[in-house]
């Protein structure tokens, strides 16, 4: 049997059942496939339950505050995805009358829509004849006919794309796409598969040559970069706190967090004094400043390494534009913010 009718064959069976597969509906498919950006589905899957049930069309989305859709994108992480999500849905409803573009070509003007996610939206919901090419895709194809070009090189992104557009069958092309990512996902698997049980073993070339741990090839990553943050957490006798607003582009763009300071190694009490000193970040008097992790708690994202102390700053002094604590739920931060006030109220 060939590669796709054997896919096919095993999808009939093995198909995952997910929520957004119950409908060819572009505004489920987007905002499944913008979710599914690097992240697994059986993370993005609660995600997606919360965005449908809480925006069920593309219009009750673009009126949402923004804040209220990064509160629901809370632990995804990549939070311009979430932003660009928002400014599209504003963008169909005021301009294309709340009408999805309907060609890979036409979506991928979209912003927050690539390649991937255009090839996507257009072959499941519209049957155009277009390959998705994601992590799952890249494996099972490298392994099956033995590709060792790095997966993340343009090289690679080439090649890829090139074979796997070649392999489209003549129809039920949204199928197809899905039923590649998901034997990625449940059976060709990055770490120990089992090829024993595979119906696509017997004319896999890494199978055949041993080389199933060594695919797909990719590239080393760019330097990690570590980073010191010190968040200075008011208490005050009020029950309240202060929040920023991050301003900065990078990393959690526009989430809210405790007065930051960056040092340049793991910081003691007085070396924050004296950056205060520089900065006067902490109120004109106050009472005590305590460290509230005695670890550093090492919070990883795809290229940084963030140490991260939470310094409690025990002030009498009225704090200006405070956040009651009894309120602090409801703003929007990253997740080593989140879980951090989850310990400190309880
Ligand atoms: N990963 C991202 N999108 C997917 C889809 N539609 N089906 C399976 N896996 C996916």
């Amino acid at each position: 049997m060939s590669f796709n009718s054997t896919l096919a064959n095993w999808y009939l069976e093995n198909k995952r059942d997910l929520p957004w597969r119950n409908s060819k509906n572009p505004y489920n498919i987007w905002l499944s496939e913008i979710i599914l950006q690097q992240t697994q589905v059986k993370q993005g899957l609660p995600y997606f339950e919360k965005f449908i049930s809480n925006f069920p069309t593309v219009y009750d989305l673009a009126s949402a505050p923004e804040i209220e859709i990064l509160k629901l994108w809370q632990g995804l992480g990549y939070y311009s995805r979430a932003r660009n999500l928002h400014f599209s849905a504003k963008y169909i409803t005021k301009y294309l009358n709340g009408v999805f573009p309907k060609t890979k070509k036409e979506l991928m003007l979209l912003k927050g829509v690539g390649d991937y996610t255009a090839s996507a939206i257009a072959s499941i919901c519209y049957e155009e004849s277009v390959a998705v090419v994601d992590g799952n895709v890249y494996r099972v194809l490298s392994r099956y006919f033995g590709i060792d070009t790095p997966v993340n090189s343009s090289k690679g992104v080439k090649q890829f794309k090139m074979l796997a557009t070649s392999l489209l069958p003549n129809s039920d092309l949204g199928d197809y796409n899905q039923a590649i990512m998901d034997f990625g996902a449940k059976q060709c698997k990055p770490i120990s598969p089992s090829c024993i049980e595979c119906p696509l073993s017997i004319d896999c070339k890494a199978n055949a040559t041993g080389s199933v741990k060594i695919l797909p090839v990719k590239l080393k990553k760019t330097k990690i970069t570590k980073k010191y943050y010190n968040f200075i957490v008011f208490n005050s006798q009020d029950n309240e706190t202060y929040l920023e607003q991050r301003k900065s582009k990078g990393i959690w763009h526009q989430l809210y967090q405790f007065p930051l300071i960056e040092t340049n190694k793991s910081a003691s009490t007085k070396d924050l004094l004296e950056h205060h000193r520089k900065t006067l970040i902490f109120p004109e008097t106050f009472k005590e400043l305590n460290l509230f992790n005695s670890t550093e708690i090492v919070h990883k994202l795809s290229h940084l390494e963030l140490k991260v102390k939470f310094w409690i700053l025990e002030t009498s002094t009225p704090i200006k534009n405070a956040v009651k604590w009894s309120e602090i739920k409801s703003y929007p931060v990253p997740v080593v913010i989140d879980r951090f006030i989850n310990n400190f109220q309880n």
